[in-house]
């Protein structure tokens, strides 16, 4: 491990000063000393990488493990049990890993997810009617009427969850996922929803429908391979992976063009622009931003250090994604820009599955609400807007008018 020594070495996560960019010290580190040191809140120490290059090398190497329960790996979010569940691919290694994202990657091809952008569009504009009806006096919290739904009801949608059950799974699932809750509430809150799900799981053995869920459990009992514990922790994987993280995408793509209404108009202007503007937002967040990290398997030659076997590392997405050697002017929101190879879903064979789903309902969203809200405006200044600065960065409250 680094040295034994720790007192020198700067405490990670480093907290982000200002919501519309990363923490300063990534771009101090990054010409200096690409792979530093970190001492995690647990007193461990750690490596992390901030170079693109180096990122990318790290997240893509085959010697690395990504099993959360190592000793050695460098954890920031307090594991309520999701990891150990079946299924649980973030925190997999190869073979097992490799054989059971293949059982679900048809699911989320282009192709599969296009068939379902009706169904998005539906949710969306729903959404969007609620907000201009119920702001009588018009002013809402987005995050509450857009953000939070969009990606619960998508994911609904896509298990197959039936509608009268709906109030349900989003009751247990804003449970789950608000910070505010105890330890205890998340931990009763996943319990009911794992039961939730095995339920919907056992159903559609019986009633199957067109959705994921039964999609699965009909070609795996096909196959003779079926197990029901194994479809039921795809789905709160699923669930977990797919909800907070598209729903601050969602509050911070909207606070961030409405903060440069020039930018704004050009998407408006011209919707093709769009599908570029959803990159270069999420590239600018990078709100997964140290969730990406492994255990190293083998010495490994980095950014001039050795990581050696055994010794955790973190693979900045944020820090990455505000290389300037890749992404010139980094700090700079610039909708026209060539984002290709940023790495906000991660990359290598842990990259975001949900990748494609994600794209489509911040499309849709972005679209929708300023074409149907033409006047939409923030109600207090950008600054002054309730940034959470958790595991996945993301916003509390987003007031808008109109
Ligand atoms: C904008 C929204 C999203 C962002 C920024 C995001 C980001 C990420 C990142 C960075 C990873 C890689 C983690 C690692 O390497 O350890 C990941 C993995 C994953 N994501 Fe997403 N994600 C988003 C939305 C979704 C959605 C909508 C779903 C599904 C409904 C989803 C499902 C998954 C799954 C299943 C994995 C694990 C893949 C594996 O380990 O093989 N994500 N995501």
């Amino acid at each position: 491990m680094p040295d034994a020594d720790t007192s020198e070495t700067p405490s990670f996560p480093f907290p982000r000063t200002c919501p519309f960019s990363p923490p300063a010290e990534y771009a101090r580190l990054r010409p200096a000393e690409p792979v530093s040191e970190v001492v995690l809140q647990n007193g461990r120490t750690a490596w992390l990488a901030t170079r693109h290059e180096d990122v990318r090398a790290l997240l893509s190497h085959p010697a690395t493990s990504s099993n959360r329960a190592h000793p050695s790996f460098p954890a920031t979010v307090a594991d309520i049990g999701v990891f150990a569940q079946k299924g649980f691919l973030l925190s997999m290694d190869a073979p097992d890993h490799a054989l059971h994202r293949r059982m679900v990657t048809s699911e989320f091809t282009a192709n599969r997810i296009r068939r379902l952008r009706p169904r998005i569009q539906e949710i969306v504009d729903d959404c969007v009617s609620g907000i201009l009806e119920r702001g009588a006096d018009r002013s809402v919290d987005l995050v509450q009427e857009l953000s939070l739904p969009v990606p619960s009801l998508a994911i609904c949608e896509l298990l197959g969850v039936p509608y009268d059950t709906r109030s349900v799974f989003q009751k247990y699932t804003e449970v789950l996922l608000d910070r505010a809750s105890t330890p205890a509430d998340r931990q009763h809150a996943f319990g009911a929803l794992r039961e939730f799900l095995g339920e919907l799981v056992v159903s559609k053995e019986t009633e199957p429908d067109d959705a994921l869920v039964s999609r699965l459990v009909v070609k795996y009992r096909e196959a003779g391979v079926y197990d029901r514990e194994l479809i039921t922790g795809f789905a709160v994987l699923l669930l977990v992976a797919g909800h907070e993280t598209t729903a601050n995408m969602i509050s911070l793509g909207v606070a961030a063009l409405l903060r440069e209404p020039a930018k704004l108009a050009r998407i408006t202007e011209d919707p093709s622009l769009t599908p570029g503007a959803v990159e270069e937002i999420l590239r600018y967040f990078s709100i997964v931003d140290y969730p990406t990290a492994r255990v190293a398997l083998e010495d490994i030659e980095v950014g001039g250090v050795t990581v050696r076997a055994g010794e955790g590392f973190i693979a900045s997405a944020a820090a990455a994604n505000h290389d300037g050697q890749v992404f010139p002017d980094p700090g700079e929101l610039d909708i026209g820009r060539n984002t290709s190879g940023h790495v906000a879903f991660g990359f290598g064979v842990h990259a975001c599955l949900g990748q494609n789903l994600a794209r489509a309902e911040l499309e849709i969203v972005y679209d929708t609400l300023f074409r149907r809200i033409p006047k939409l405006r923030l109600v207090s200044p950008p600054e002054e807007i309730p940034f959470k600065d958790a595991t996945v960065f993301g916003i509390h409250r987003l007031e808008v008018t109109w």
